[in-house]
């Protein structure tokens, strides 16, 4: 069972992000996107929600090749 667990866990996509809380919700005010802002989709951002460029060291270690999603406001 353990290491059931353990294998459960390594498939997790989130890996560490507010692990304390049963489900990872953010919420952006569109008047806070300004020009544009970008979103981590890969989970491992130190930032997240924001994207930190992390994506590209996941990429190249995996193979997979993930990305942000990038949301353009209103220009300034
Ligand atoms: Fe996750 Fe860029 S760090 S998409």
């Amino acid at each position: 069972l353990i290491g059931l667990k353990a294998a459960q866990k390594k498939a997790h996509v989130n890996q560490a992000v507010k692990k304390d809380t049963d489900k990872v919700v953010d919420t952006v005010d569109m008047e806070d996107i300004g020009e544009k802002k970008v979103f981590c989709r890969c989970w491992r951002s130190s930032k997240f929600p924001y994207c930190d460029g992390t994506h590209n060291k996941h990429n190249a270690a995996t193979g997979d090749n993930v990305g942000p999603l990038i949301v353009k406001g209103q220009a300034a």
